[in-house]
This record gives C-alpha cells, structure tokens and sequence, in this order.
C-alpha cells in the first residue's frame, strides 16, 4: 500500500487540476477557503492547497485522474454540514478538497416515473422544492436541508425526520453516477424499480463517505406528494408511553405517521431560553414530549379527526398528558422550529459531549433510563439533552456540562476531556443492547478508533478489502471511516 502525501502537493500537480477546471473552478485564497476547512462543530480544522470546484462529472474525473497517478490524496465536500469531520481535510494539508457545489443541475425529472436525477451539488431544500413544483415528493428532510447537498445526504446516507415512513437516503436511491478513485465513472443512472443484475454496485458508495469514490448524480425515487398533514405536540409520561403512543397513532391514522420525534424537557427549555420567537406550545410542564406529523393523500379530510380520536385515546390510556394539534400551517412551523433548534440551543449552554444511537424502538425507553443513570451517577449534574428519531429507535443522547460550573476556561476543558470516559459507558450500553454507535451521522474522522472498538473483526477486515480494491493508492478521503 502507497503511503499518501503528507505535505502539499507539488505545484507542477496543482496546476494541471487548476488547467482541467479553469480560473472559475479553483481557488487558493484563504478568506475563501476559510469556512471549507472548519467543520460544523468546530472541532477540526484543515489545511489545504487547493480547493477546486469542477463543473461537470467529466472534469471530477479528469481531476481525480491526476490525483491517482500522482497520488494526491482528495477530500469531497458538499454543504460541509456533517457532523463527523468527514468532509475537513487534515491539517497537514497534503490533500486536495473537491467541492461539489457547481456540479448543481436536476438533469431531469420524470413524474411519471416518480424520479428526478439530480448531481450532486444540488441543495436538498431546492430538490425538495422541484419535486413540489411537479406534484411530487421528495421526502429526505433534516434540519441542515437548506445547506447540505444530495450528493453529501447519500455519501453520508442520511436519515432525518421521514425515515419512518420514507426509509433513509439510501432507500430512495435508484441510480447513481460516481467517479471511482481511479477516475473511471460508473455510469448507473438507471430509473429502474426492479433489476436484478448481480451485485448492487451503488449500495458500496451509499454512506461510504467519500471514502471509495465522489458521487456526481443520482437517480431519485419521487412519492406522492400528501394532500392533508397534521402536526401535533403532545406530552408523553416518558419514553416508554412514547413509544407505545407511536403504535397507536399508526394504527389509528391508517399508518399515516411520517414523522415521530422525542424531546426532553431539558432541550425545550434550552430551546425557549435561547432561540428568539419560540413558546412552549404547551401550559404545564412536563418531563417528555413528541411531535409528531400524520399525512396523507386523500383529500377528503378525516386525517385530524383520526388523528384526535388516537390521542384521546392515548390520554385515556395514560400514556399522554396533554395535547396541542397545530390549528395552521404556521403552528406546525412553529412547532417545527422547536425540534429543529435543539442543537443550536444546546450551543449556548457549554460543553457537549454527543451520541448519535440507535438501538431496537423496543428498547428505546431502557436505553435512555440506563444511560441517563450511569452518565449522571459518573458526572453529578450532567445534563443530558435527549432528542431524536425515536421512531426509528435513532436517540441523540447529547450530554451538556452541569448548569452550575463555569461553561469556558478550565471547567470546560476538564468535562470535554472526559468525552472518551463517557462515549464509553454510552456506547458499551448501546452495544449491549445490539445498537449502534452511529445511527445517521456516519464515522468521519470523529468516530475512525469507536468503530474499530465495536465492529466485528470480519465486518472491519471486509470493508478494509472493499477499500483496498477500490482504492488501491488510498487517495479517497484517506483517514476517514476505515483505514487500508
Ligand atoms: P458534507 O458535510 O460536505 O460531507 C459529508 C461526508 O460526505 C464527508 O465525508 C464528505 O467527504 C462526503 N461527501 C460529500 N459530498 C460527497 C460526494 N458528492 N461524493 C462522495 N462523498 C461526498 N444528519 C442526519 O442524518 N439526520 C439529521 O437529522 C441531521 N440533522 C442535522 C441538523 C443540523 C442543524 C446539522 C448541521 C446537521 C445535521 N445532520 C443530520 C448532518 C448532515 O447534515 C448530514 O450528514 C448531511 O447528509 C451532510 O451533507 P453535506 O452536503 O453537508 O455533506
Ligand atoms: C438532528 C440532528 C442532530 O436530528 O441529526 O437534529
Ligand atoms: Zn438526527
């Protein structure tokens, strides 16, 4: 195996990529490349020679040519919104970064076929809006939607809020075009719902993270678009009633649920205390909530009065304690809103020390029991902020600093250095429980050693295999997901 550069390219190099795509299609200046080198977190920040931007799938190519013969390492970045350090290049600045942004066209859109094909670059909101704008759905929705990038969304297989009725990224993908590491592209933008022709080739590139190849295009799977949604907020006794409450709602609404999101009383009051223009939709306080969104596309009404009669119900049971039913598009938002910024509320209340999780939904309620008892009797005062897809057994189970200690200097530092004690204790309930360690947000760089710890040998020596064949120079994302 060939060991990649680990300092920046010789500018013979340079200047052929910066030849492929023209002056429009690189950049060196720093006050550019500035917010491509800091990810979301903040917790990396990269270096690099080059940032360049190709315009079509033949100029990714022609670069990631270059790259190979002279096995200059490649980072593929798109709305630079994960949340593991995957798209960041590393600060010895040996790599170059490839940003998708101006490979941005829907190349078409076929209603009949309930597909769309778009490249990579194209924002999720904006295909979200084309496939309205054609009666048609497409149901990928999380809360970075207005900056993140299909072509990031399916290297990170991404998940959000309609996984429960719409599947993750991966499920709504039919074809896919990508650039492979050794700059030959495998052209799959096949719209077909049914082939059965050996191995499914695009599946190795589907949450690999830039790690086997770029993606350049996909071929997207289109829904009806609904006709009635309701949304409610509700109070739950605890995540137990929770999920009970989900079970209910669905087979009182005809399935109709599409979104089903647990929040603590912690994250709303973060969110009241810190994003403007928000209010608790609800009078009392109470310890758990739900929102929840039910759709359909009948137009002849009864959604809400179905919706209303399972939540009676639900009271009657015990399992909810009051009840808000957004009464206008505009309440719905609102509710939304609250769900949405939870992690940027959490931003202001200091350190964090976060876990994506996913176990089986009937284990969701022992999970959070279990974990929130062993973080708190370790940290005393440790607040877990618990939220997420509890739907799909998905808990962000994110753990901020005791409110009653300093939030910067040396009490900050001192709980962020306990973040490895304690992705311990979560993750080893999480793996006994037959979870995972990340449920959507992928590895990264952040978690390269947690997934070492808790993959099987033969999962881990398999994707290795898979890395070695595809990427035999390891000039894809290197150090990120796996190593060689
Ligand atoms: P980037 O951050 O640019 O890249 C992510 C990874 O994909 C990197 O490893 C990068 O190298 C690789 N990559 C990017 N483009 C390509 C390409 N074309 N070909 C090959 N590799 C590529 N995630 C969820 O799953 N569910 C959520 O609910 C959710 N909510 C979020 C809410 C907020 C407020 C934020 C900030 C993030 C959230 N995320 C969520 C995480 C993030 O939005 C997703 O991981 C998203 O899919 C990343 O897309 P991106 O275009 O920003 O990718
Ligand atoms: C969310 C992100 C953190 O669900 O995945 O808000
Ligand atoms: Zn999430």
């Amino acid at each position: 195996m060939a060991t990649v550069l680990h300092k920046p390219p010789p500018s013979a190099t340079l200047e052929r990529i910066q030849a492929i795509v023209g002056p429009k299609g690189w950049t060196t200046d720093p006050a550019i490349l500035a917010p491509h080198l800091l990810e979301e977190r903040g917790i990396y920040r990269g270096h690099t020679a080059l940032l360049v931007r190709p315009a079509s799938t033949a100029e990714v190519a022609a670069v990631v040519r270059i790259c190979a013969e002279t096995r200059t390492p490649v980072v593929p970045q798109g709305g630079n919104t994960g949340l593991m350090g995957g798209a960041t290049p590393f600060e010895h600045g040996g790599e170059i970064l490839l940003c998708l942004s101006r490979l941005n066209r829907l190349r078409a859109i076929d209603p009949l076929n309930y597909t769309m094909t778009a490249e990579a670059g194209c924002v999720l909101a904006g295909l979200q809006q084309a496939a309205e704008e054609a009666d048609r759905l497409f149901p990928l929705s999380l809360g970075a939607e207005g900056t993140c990038q299909i072509g990031g969304n399916l290297a990170t297989n991404a998940g959000g809020v309609q996984v429960l009725r719409y599947g993750m990224a991966r499920d709504l993908v039919l074809g896919l075009e990508v650039v492979l590491p050794d700059g030959n592209v495998l052209e799959g933008l096949r719209g077909l719902r049914k082939d059965n022709t050996g191995y499914d080739l695009k599946q190795l590139f589907l949450g690999a993270e830039g790690t086997l190849g770029i993606v350049t295009a996909a071929v997207l799977k289109l829904f009806p678009r609904p006709r009635e949604t309701e949304t409610a907020f509700v109070s739950v006794r605890d995540p137990g009633a929770a999920i009970k409450l989900l079970a209910q709602v669905r087979g009182g609404t005809g399935d109709a649920v599409t979104a089903f999101e647990l929040m603590s009383r912690t994250c709303l009051d973060m969110v009241l205390r810190h994003i403007p223009g928000t209010a608790d939709p609800l009078a009392g306080r109470h310890d758990w909530y739900v929102l929840l969104d039910v759709a359909s596309g009948d137009t002849g009404g009864g959604l809400r009065e179905a919706l209303e009669r399972s939540l009676v119900a639900a009271m009657e049971a015990g399992l909810v304690l009051d009840a808000a039913l957004a009464a206008s598009a505009q309440q719905s938002k609102a509710m939304w809103r609250i769900r949405d910024s939870i992690t940027e509320a959490q931003k202001s209340e200091g350190g964090s020390i976060k876990h994506d999780v996913s176990v089986p939904v009937s284990s969701v309620a022992d999970f959070i029991a279990e974990a929130s008892a062993a973080v708190a009797s370790t940290i005393p005062g440790i607040r877990p902020v618990t939220f997420g897809h509890v739907g799909d057994g998905n808990i962000h189970f994110n753990l901020s600093q005791p409110a009653d200690e300093p939030h910067t200097g040396a009490p900050l530092a001192a709980y962020l250095a306990r973040l490895e004690e304690i992705n311990r204790i979560v993750h080893d309930i999480v793996a006994r429980m037959q979870g995972s360690i990340s449920a959507e947000h992928g590895i990264g760089r952040r978690k390269f050693d947690e997934l070492l710890r808790y993959k099987s040998p033969v999962e881990i020596a398999l994707m290795r295999t898979l890395k070695r064949t595809l990427d035999p120079h390891n000039i894809m994302n290197p150090g990120k997901v796996v190593a060689p």
